[in-house]
């Protein structure tokens, strides 16, 4: 079956500005994927390119089988998108504007209550339902614009900064709802926060300056770094002897001493590699019979992929200029 989303050399170009360059990925059926980036890098444009909203300077883009040029009707009905900041009519009430949206999807008249009803249930929002939308708290009208996105059954949601704005509770609420969803809908989603792509995505496409850095699972993209990664250590043995022995255990490419205090010296331990020697980091000190209170590997957060992989790219252009300034 051909994939959810296929995107092939996507470029687009505003006046002056390349807002995204030669842009290559798929979206596989069921998978929810986020798609992190900076401001500017380029999330918003790609959504609305993949939703019909937006042509493209040159490329080729799929969604459920269309091409989004040629037939973006059809794209637009298997799609529910939530636009950024998700702009809704504010003096509408709830139940009100999600009729007025279904009318205009082409929601046929007979199944509109049923279908309004079943997106308010998966939503949570039939309590809010009389209520004026400028009215509800940011988290609520989140959950409208869910709503709203769900109401054509689309097999894909493409949601730009669905938690954006929200506080800590609420974006707790809105993450789990998405999550939800994804168990019946492909998911495309766009954020700047990295713990949004972390406990919602199963896949993670990092954009920079209009191009794909990287596409990988959250757990690879941190694995990835977290090989070389330091290892902090606490043992019970004067500094010395406890350097020249993790020194000599398997994996170990450098120790470097902390700090020594009541009896224990805390230890930095680089590994060799992308080796990890926790274990004959431990026999070595169970084996010299000392104590050990600590014995932990540095957690790599997204947020050190992000910068690690970024900062790449940026190296990578400044050697670009540097080299066109040479051939000049
Ligand atoms: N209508 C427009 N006209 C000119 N330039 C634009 C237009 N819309 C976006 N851009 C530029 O295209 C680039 C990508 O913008 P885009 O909105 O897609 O980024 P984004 O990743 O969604 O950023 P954010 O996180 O701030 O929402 C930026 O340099 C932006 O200034
Ligand atoms: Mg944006």
């Amino acid at each position: 079956m051909n994939p959810m989303i296929k995107v092939e050399g996507l470029t687009k170009r505003y006046a002056g500005v390349t807002a995204l360059q030669d842009v290559t990925f798929t979206v596989g059926r069921g998978e929810i994927v986020g798609f992190l980036g900076p401001n500017g890098a380029g999330k918003s444009t790609t959504m609305r390119i993949l939703t019909g909203f937006l042509p493209a300077t040159s490329g080729r883009v799929e969604v459920a089988g269309w091409d989004v040029f040629q037939h973006s009707l059809e794209v637009r009905r298997h799609v529910g998108y939530m636009p950024e900041n998700n702009p809704l009519y504010d003096d509408m009430r709830v139940l009100e504007y999600l009729r007025f949206r279904a009318r205009l999807k082409g929601v046929p008249r007979a199944q509109r209550k049923e279908r309004i009803d079943e997106c308010m249930e998966r939503t949570g929002i039939q309590d809010v339902r009389r209520r004026v939308i400028g009215q509800l708290s940011k988290g609520y009208r989140q959950r409208v614009g869910l709503a709203d996105a769900l109401l054509g059954d689309p097999d894909l949601l493409i949601l730009d900064e669905p938690t954006i704005g929200l506080d800590p509770v609420q974006i707790r609420q809105v993450r789990q709802l998405i999550k939800d969803l994804g168990q019946r809908h492909t998911i495309l989603l766009s954020t700047h926060i990295l713990p949004e792509v972390e406990m919602t995505c199963n896949r993670v496409l990092i954009i920079h300056r209009g191009k794909i850095l990287a596409s990988d699972t959250p757990d690879n993209l941190m694995k990835r770094l977290q090989s070389g990664g330091a290892i902090h250590v606490e043992v019970g043995a004067a500094p010395e002897a406890a350097m020249e022995t993790l020194r000599k255990a398997a994996g170990v490419a450098e120790v470097q001493l902390e700090s020594h205090r009541d009896g224990y010296a805390r230890l930095t331990v680089w590994p060799r590699g992308d080796a990890d020697p926790r274990v004959e980091i431990y026999r070595a000190v169970s084996g010299a019979r000392w104590d050990l209170r600590e014995l932990t590997r540095a957690r790599t957060t997204l947020e050190d992929v992000f910068v690690q992989v970024t900062r790449e790219e940026d190296e990578a252009e400044e050697d670009r200029r540097d080299q066109r300034l040479r051939l000049r």
